[in-house]
């Protein structure tokens, strides 16, 4: 079969190699967010299960953004391989700080790559990064807020019951 010549893009190979690393990254997030919804299901906590399972298609969806903006603009993704996905858990606070954890890793990735993009003059990956840039804001306040939900209401008596209602509501789940 003829190999098709892959036409010049204006998209930098150092920008191809950050979207990637990128893509990765939205994958390992939603990898581990359903190893974290897998566990709360174990746990009787069905509303905090359902809301890392909608959680976890939320991340496929940006690494897909990613993976079509790629393609639109004539680059090369690469369908990540992910390791190191955490199925187990010690207790429902340990998870949802790495929940915060992770989602703070994620901004500081799209702020250092926007930085990037704009020392090699790639305005429009910049563009492209302001949806992700937005969007961390509101990823962001529900990690954080799963905690704070934790924090308040705490493990006594039915908390965790209440705790797993609260974190439910969040997502409408
Ligand atoms: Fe894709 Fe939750 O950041």
């Amino acid at each position: 079969m003829k190999t098709l010549l892959r036409m010049k893009t204006s998209l930098q190979e150092s920008v191809q190699n950050m979207l990637n690393e990128q893509m990765t990254m939205e994958a390992h997030s939603s990898a581990v967010y359903l190893g974290m919804s897998s566990w709360c299901h174990e746990q009787g906590l069905i509303k905090t299960g359902e809301y890392f399972k909608k959680q976890s298609a939320e991340e496929r969806e940006h690494m897909l953004r990613i993976f079509d903006y790629m393609i639109d603009m004539g680059g090369r993704a690469i369908s990540p391989t992910v390791s190191d996905v955490q199925n187990d858990f010690t207790d429902l606070k340990s998870l949802l700080e790495l929940y915060l954890e992770m989602e703070i890793k994620i901004t500081e990735s799209f702020n250092k790559m926007t930085g990037a993009c704009i020392k090699v003059n790639d305005f429009q990956t910049v563009k492209f990064f302001e949806w992700f840039l937005n969007e961390q804001i509101e990823e962001e306040d529900n990690a954080r807020r799963t905690l704070e939900i934790y924090e308040l209401i705490g493990t006594e008596l039915d908390g965790l019951f209440k705790i797993d209602h609260q974190i439910g509501e969040l997502a409408g789940a």
